[in-house]
């Protein structure tokens, strides 16, 4: 199964409630409720790049609701994190086009080089790696992306000298 890849880390956290907290207001009165759960469980991600206890929090208060109702949606859903992301997204290919020419080798020496399974973080928060079927991109194959940067025709030899380019 491919793991989803979520932004970066947050760096302005008092920014980011104050936007979260504006996404909110957007609804209707009525509307805030757990009927839009799921929305601002997302925008949150989205500013914060996952969802600690604290953010659960003030969703929970904002929304109406209980911080284990808001707990129970974030473990539920796959897509939610409640672990911080790493600095730099390394999103490889799991396509078919990019299966068939290697990615599964170039998978095993990722979590090889960052010590970390799809979806999981390194220590020190410089990567996080997850998987995707097909950037549409198969004649590059295999590919891997990291962040915004498409790395085509990868092999586990070029890796190390890709990944050493992202601090
Ligand atoms: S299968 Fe990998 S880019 Fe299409």
């Amino acid at each position: 199964m491919a793991e989803a890849c979520l932004p970066p880390p947050a760096a302005d956290t008092a920014a980011f409630y104050r936007e979260l907290d504006a996404y909110i207001a957007h609804f209707a009165a009525e509307l805030r409720t757990r009927t839009v759960l799921i929305p601002v469980l997302q925008k949150a991600q989205e500013l914060f790049g996952y969802l600690p206890q604290e953010v659960q929090r003030h969703v929970a208060g904002a929304l109406g609701l209980t911080p284990g109702e808001v707990g129970g949606v974030v473990t539920f859903y796959h897509y939610f994190s409640t672990q911080p992301r790493g600095r730099h997204t390394v999103n490889i290919c799991l396509g078919t086009a990019c299966y068939v020419r290697g990615a599964k080798k170039v998978l095993e020496a990722l979590r090889q080089e960052l010590n970390i399974e799809l979806g999981g973080t390194t220590a020190d928060l410089r990567f996080s790696l997850c998987s995707q079927r097909c950037f549409g991109a198969c004649g590059l194959a295999p590919v891997v992306m990291i962040d915004k940067d498409v790395h085509s025709r990868v092999s586990p030899k070029k890796l190390a000298g890709i990944l050493e380019k992202y601090t």
